[in-house]
Order: structure tokens, then C-alpha cells, then sequence
């Protein structure tokens, strides 16, 4: 197996910037909140600015007071007016179909809501479907199921809906399409998907009615006051850095205040299952959300098999945890992953297609992919296929290995994880 010899810097410690998930869902529910909120933490990323910079032109005043921190005063949902441009989401699949679901309970605002290339071929139908059931009148432009999106916001019914797919994104679209229009929403979905709307809808006084994990009741009313939102360190940009730290020869890394909310650390699991040795310390609980600090130690890693159940809990890691694989003895595979098809993009065929790049030899299968021990790479141009991840987990790779790797386009990194370079550099920089 591929081994490093990168050897960082001696006990490490850093903090890496706000959950995206969570950025998003502050701007959405201080926009939701009559009154004044305040957000710490606050990803200063694309992704999630662009969710600001949408709702601040329905009338939500959003101010920084500070770098990550934002004061928010909201007119209320029932205040907020259409907007005169169209709301530009960049990136961003939360921020598109998480606005759509609010939007969409709006009667009297109407709107248009679109992306950058790779958005606008991402599957909307997932949400148009539920959405247009509950009594909404959300449409895609060309009809063909992708952005734009164009809404006429109304009052909707109450709903029940059990989806077929295990995914935040739709469960907190509909969420808040229930929240905006006052109507009961009762939901079901396969496997948990990550819960940081109900977390925030509880923390802000909201009750869930729980059938089980995966099966849940709101009713309103849903009269939200302004608050403060602290938001912790992302697990999914700190996974870089864990796979970083567990690589390398020499160093012990802790990365400070990370949100570990229990459907989002399958990443930890599965290392931890390969062999990595990583500690959770100092553990508490903030605005509804688990968070804690990590130690990560240089490990040996093996190849083990990833169960279907752990699926959404590291659907944004499997890029990173591939390059883990890379340096595990006996290789890697990952399956039941198909959604992975419909990310920032098909990031099936952006792994296989930059790992054969590297000289290996991957099976690609409709689920994932999959290759045996690998002993050398070959020097190559990453494509980064206007995916952030894509480009950070082949950067990583790069690091461990000082080899001429190059990325075609390392800009898309900018939308989740700005300081990403910086404390790349700081922790190699002996
Ligand atoms: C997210 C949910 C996941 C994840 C995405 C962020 C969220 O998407 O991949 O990066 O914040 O709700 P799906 O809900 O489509 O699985």
C-alpha cells in the first residue's frame, strides 16, 4: 500500500470553519423568527452566503458584526416580500431546495431560484414531487425537472410522506414548507438522514412528536423568536484533516469545537473500523447539537466493509475516505452509495475517472466503485469537476505523498472550506 512521509507539525491544534449544513439552516430560521437573531460561526463560504445574500432580498436584514458573526433582524415570515431579482444559489443544493420548501408555504411571494452549471443539473423532481402533493406550486422552468425553480408561494395542506430516499435535504425542504404554511407534516424516510433542522426546530421551542428515529409529527403553531445560533466546526471539512494527521509519520493533531452530531460521524466510525486512532474529548452540548474536540494519532489502516445503514452518515466523506483507502492494506470499496451521482457531481465518476488517472485500476459498479491494494500512482491533472470535495481530498493526497499532482481548478473549494489552504499549509509548513 501506498505509504507517506509526511511528517506534521507536533501537537497541532486547530479549529476549521461553521457546519455548512447548520450556516444554512441559521439563515433560514432567523429569517423565519419575527425579531433579532445573532449567528456565531457562521460559514463565510459561497455556499451559505448565497442563502444570505437570497433571503436579504425578501427583506431580511442580515449585518456582520464580526468575521463569522452576524446579527439578523427578520420582519417575520408572514413579512417577507418577493423578491425583484432572481436568487442566485450558486453551488448549492441545501440552499436551493431547503429555500424552496420555505418559499413554497409563502402565500403573496413569489420566486425564481436557480444555480451555477453543475446546480442546475442536479435532480429537483425529489422535491418538486412532495412539495406540489402538500399543495404548493413550484414548477422547473424547462420541465425537465432541474433548476431553475419557479414558485408561487401558498398556503399548503397538511401532509404525510414517506420518502424513498434518506435525505436532509428533502425532509428539511418539506420541514420548512410545513413551518412557513402552519400546517402538520408527518414524515418518514429509510435511514436517518442528518437531523439539524429538527435540532434547530426544537432548540427554537418547536415539539416532534416521534413515531421512531426515522418517523416524525410537527404540528403548529410554529411561532419562532429571534435568537442566537452558535455554530460549531464542520466534521465534514474536518475529515481532511483527520485523514491528513491519521497519513502521516509524525504528529498528533487536535481539532478544537467540532459539531458531532450522531448522524454525521460515520466518518469516525469507519476509521476508527480501519484501524485509526481518534479520541472524542471534551464533550457538550450547544443549540441543540453534540460537539466535542478530536485527537487524531498517526494509524495503520485496513480495508473493512462499509454497511448500507452508515450511507447517509458519510455521504459527504466517501471522497476523503477513498483517498484513506488508498494507503489501506488490501484497498477500498464503497457501495449503496448511488446517490453519490447526484452530488456537486456524479462523484462516482469523478473518483473513478481521477483514480484511473493515478494509474489505478478501479471497478466502477452503479453504487460506488472499488480497488485492491495500491502501490504506486502515477503523476496526473486532477479533474475537479466543479465539485469542492473532489478537489480537497486529491489536495490531501497530494500533500501526503509530495507527488506532481495537480488540480485543474482548485477555486471550488471556496464554496465550503475557505481557510482550507491556510491550515493545510500551517500544519505541513516543518
Ligand atoms: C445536506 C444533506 C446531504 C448532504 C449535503 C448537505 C444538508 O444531502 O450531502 O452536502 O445540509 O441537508 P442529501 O440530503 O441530498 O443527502
Amino acid at each position: 500500500m501506498l505509504q507517506s512521509t509526511l511528517k506534521l507539525k507536533q501537537n497541532a491544534v486547530i479549529q476549521v470553519d461553521g457546519d455548512k449544513s447548520i450556516s444554512h439552516r441559521a439563515v433560514l430560521f432567523s429569517a423565519l423568527a419575527k425579531g433579532q437573531s445573532r449567528i456565531e460561526g457562521f460559514l463565510e463560504a459561497e455556499d451559505p452566503l448565497n442563502t444570505m445574500r437570497s433571503f436579504s432580498k425578501l427583506g431580511v436584514n442580515y449585518r456582520k458584526v464580526f468575521h463569522g458573526i452576524y446579527e439578523v433582524k427578520s420582519p417575520g415570515k408572514t413579512n417577507l416580500q418577493s423578491p425583484k431579482e432572481i436568487l442566485d444559489f450558486g453551488n448549492a443544493g441545501t440552499g436551493i431546495r431547503l429555500s424552496a420548501g420555505l418559499l413554497a408555504g409563502l402565500p403573496n411571494v413569489s420566486a425564481t431560484l436557480t444555480g451555477d452549471e453543475s446546480l442546475r443539473k442536479r435532480p429537483m423532481k425529489r422535491i418538486i414531487d412532495p412539495l406540489n402533493q402538500m399543495g404548493a406550486n413550484v414548477h422547473s422552468q424547462n420541465n425537465d425537472g432541474k433548476a431553475p425553480l419557479i414558485i408561487h408561494g401558498k398556503q399548503l395542506k397538511d401532509f404525510t410522506y414517506e420518502s424513498p430516499l434518506s435525505s436532509a435535504q428533502v425532509k428539511s425542504c418539506l420541514m420548512l414548507a410545513a413551518i412557513s404554511s402552519n400546517v402538520c407534516l408527518e414524515y418518514k424516510e429509510t435511514e436517518l438522514s442528518r437531523n439539524h433542522t429538527e435540532n434547530i426546530f426544537q432548540f427554537l421551542g418547536g415539539k416532534i412528536i416521534y413515531k421512531s428515529t426515522t418517523h416524525f409529527k410537527i404540528e403548529p403553531p410554529y411561532n419562532f423568536s429571534g435568537t442566537n445560533f452558535r455554530i460549531p466546526g464542520d466534521i465534514s471539512s474536518a475529515a481532511f484533516f483527520i485523514v491528513l494527521a491519521l497519513l502521516s509519520k509524525k504528529g498528533k493533531l487536535l481539532i478544537e469545537n467540532i459539531g458531532l452530531n450522531p448522524a454525521r460521524i460515520g466518518i469516525l466510525k469507519v476509521l476508527k473500523d480501519m484501524g485509526a486512532e481518534i479520541n472524542i474529548l471534551n464533550q457538550r452540548n450547544e443549540c441543540g447539537e453534540k460537539i466535542g474536540d478530536l485527537e487524531i494519532l498517526p494509524s495503520e489502516l485496513k480495508r473493512v466493509q462499509i454497511q448500507k445503514d452508515l450511507i447517509p452518515s458519510i455521504i459527504d466523506e466517501i471522497p476523503i475516505l477513498t483517498i484513506a483507502g488508498l494507503f489501506s492494506q488490501d484497498g477500498f470499496c464503497i457501495r449503496y452509495a448511488e446517490d453519490l451521482r447526484a452530488k456537486e457531481s456524479d462523484r462516482i465518476h469523478s473518483m473513478v475517472v481521477n483514480l484511473r488517472k493515478l494509474g489505478i485500476n478501479v471497478e466502477e459498479y452503479n453504487d460506488g466503485y472499488e480497488f485492491g491494494e495500491v502501490k504506486t500512482i502515477k503523476p496526473t491533472v486532477i479533474e475537479s469537476f466543479m465539485d469542492h470535495r473532489i478537489a480537497m481530498s486529491f489536495l490531501i493526497l497530494k500533500k501526503l505523498l509530495s507527488e506532481n499532482i495537480q488540480i485543474d481548478d482548485e477555486s471550488w473549494i471556496l464554496t465550503s472550506f475557505p481557510n482550507f489552504h491556510k491550515l493545510l499549509n500551517t500544519l505541513c509548513a516543518i
